[in-house]
């Protein structure tokens, strides 16, 4: 479909991009249709990173996520789910191709600036996750 669903983690805000990420992200085409400012409980981040309940970066990456207030997002566009994994680049920002958000901004694996839906399915789940209907506004 032509949506997706997108966070600025916790060391991107702390840092200052907010206005530069989404700047960014407009200017890559995509429309933002809702925006919110908030804060994860580490229950609430241990509930969205569920798919990674298990792995050994579990526990530092709901503790990161919870550490700070977030933007959460819904956007826009043609093909939104693979056109957004590639202006936010790699997972690793060290892999991450050169002016993505993650090579402009994230400073490390598990501090990597942004997050992005990897499956239209996921978007869907992820943006009801933060969003109610009234709140998003094509
Ligand atoms: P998201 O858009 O945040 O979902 O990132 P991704 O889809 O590129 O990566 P993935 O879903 O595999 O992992 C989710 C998040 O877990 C990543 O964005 C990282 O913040 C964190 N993470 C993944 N792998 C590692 C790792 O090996 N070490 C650490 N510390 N964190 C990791
Ligand atoms: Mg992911």
């Amino acid at each position: 479909t032509n949506r997706t669903f997108t966070m600025i983690k916790p060391d991107a805000v702390k840092n200052g991009h907010i206005g530069a990420i989404l700047q960014q992200i407009n200017e890559a085409g995509f429309r933002i249709v809702a925006l919110k400012y908030t804060k994860l409980s580490t229950e609430k981040a241990g509930e969205f990173y569920d798919v990674h309940r298990g792995r050994p970066f579990y526990d530092d990456l709901v503790s990161f996520m919870s550490s700070g207030p977030i933007v959460a997002a819904v956007l826009e566009k043609d093909n939104a789910v693979a056109d957004f994994r590639t202006l936010i680049g790699a997972t690793n920002p060290a892999e991450a191709a050169a002016g993505t958000i993650r090579a402009k901004y994230a400073t490390s694996i598990g501090e990597n600036a942004v997050h992005g839906s990897d499956s239209d399915e996921n978007a869907a789940i992820e943006s009801n996750f933060h969003f109610a209907g009234t709140e998003v506004f094509a």
